[in-house]
């Protein structure tokens, strides 16, 4: 049972956690949100500095939550990829630092991987094989998992990620950043059907469409046009009505193809994981529809669904057991294949 520490620097959370196992022993996620608010969005430059500053604190308190010395971790992990390169090298040489000076290993974990384990926080038990959708603001895919580090994309997205569509979207609506978390709380006082938006699939050459496959920017662009229409006309936008109508035409897409996809490969566990597994219509929808067709539907606990190091620590334990090591000249990738 591996003790592992492990950093989580990718975008703008500088996160810390320390796992036993599957156990969170301490977790700490300390968001850059307020830095970035003015902006929009993650300045890359100001989120790799933030990582510098918050960076030796997120460690030292993650150390007195698990009430736990260097003597007890087993070894240091962090994301290696893929992310804004200057924010992840701050938690990659972090890690590769104290590996080296405690005389530890260390563990370079892919992002997706770490989003992939979250579930395993809420549920020990799972193993593979399952489908994992991943749904975060860079990504969107389907992917068989056969065991550790064995991978299959089976589908994904063509354009924006699913939970880039929701930030997007938001903006439209002024609701500020990140979009997701408020898009999420509106959509609940809003009717799902008062707007008809495009599911966005993708056509084969032969005929017919993509059964895996996503596309957002034709939503994102339906939801542009019909905010500028009714800004044209003087009314008053119905944000509740457009934020519920947008969120039931992404979850439905997702549920739908997520559902079809464990299906036809006789995969009988679905995993979810990213940002978007926060979101509480896909909760509902994809509950209710598994059930009904003998899936047994697995979400991470949601303080795990967005960025965490405690899921970093979680796959890191599973390569861990596997004898995985990587070199200390391991650097952070912006870009990597799972
Ligand atoms: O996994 P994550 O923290 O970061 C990436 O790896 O991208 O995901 C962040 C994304 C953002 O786009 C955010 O708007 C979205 O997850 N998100 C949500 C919810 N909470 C976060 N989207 C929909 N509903 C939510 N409740
Ligand atoms: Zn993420």
């Amino acid at each position: 049972m591996p003790t592992i520490l492990a950093l989580e620097t990718s975008c703008d959370e500088t996160a810390a956690a320390i796992v036993r196992d599957r156990q969170v022993l301490g977790s700490i996620v300390a968001s850059q949100l307020e830095i970035h608010q003015p902006y929009g969005g993650v300045v890359p430059e100001v989120a790799a500095r933030a990582h510098v500053t918050a960076m030796g604190n997120a460690i030292a308190a993650v150390f007195t939550q698990a009430n736990l010395d260097w003597a007890d971790i087993d070894a240091v992990a962090a994301t290696c990829a893929p992310g804004l390169v200057g924010a992840l090298l701050v938690g990659v040489s972090a890690a590769k630092t104290l590996a080296m000076v405690r005389d530890k290993p260390f563990i370079g974990v892919h992002h997706l991987e770490g989003h992939l384990y979250a579930a395993y926080l809420s549920q020990p038990d799972l193993a593979p094989p399952f489908l994992c959708l991943l749904v975060s603001g860079g990504h969107t895919s389907l992917v068989q998992v056969r065991g550790c580090g064995d991978y299959t994309i089976l589908g994904g997205t063509r354009d924006d990620a699913a939970g880039e569509a929701f930030d997007k979207v938001a903006r439209q609506l002024d609701l500020g950043y990140p979009g997701g978390p408020a898009i999420d709380r509106l959509a609940q006082q809003g009717n799902p059907r008062a707007f008809d938006l495009p599911e966005g699939k993708i056509s084969l050459p032969g005929g017919g469409f993509h059964p895996y496959d996503f596309s957002f920017s034709g939503i994102k662009t339906a939801v542009l046009r019909l905010t500028e229409k009714l800004r044209a006309e003087g009314r008053t936008l119905p944000t509740a009505d457009i934020a519920a109508s947008f969120q039931a035409t992404v979850v439905g897409v997702l549920s739908k193809r997520a559902i079809a996809c464990a299906r036809d490969h006789q995969l009988n566990t679905l995993v979810l994981g990213g940002g978007v597994a926060a979101n509480s219509g896909l909760r509902q929808q994809l509950q209710t529809e598994a059930a009904d067709c003998g899936l047994r539907v697995i979400f991470p606990p949601l303080a795990y669904c967005t960025d965490n190091a405690a899921m970093i620590a979680c796959a890191a334990a599973d390569h861990w057991r596997q004898g995985h090591r990587s070199p200390l000249t391991l650097a952070g990738q912006s870009r990597l294949p799972v």
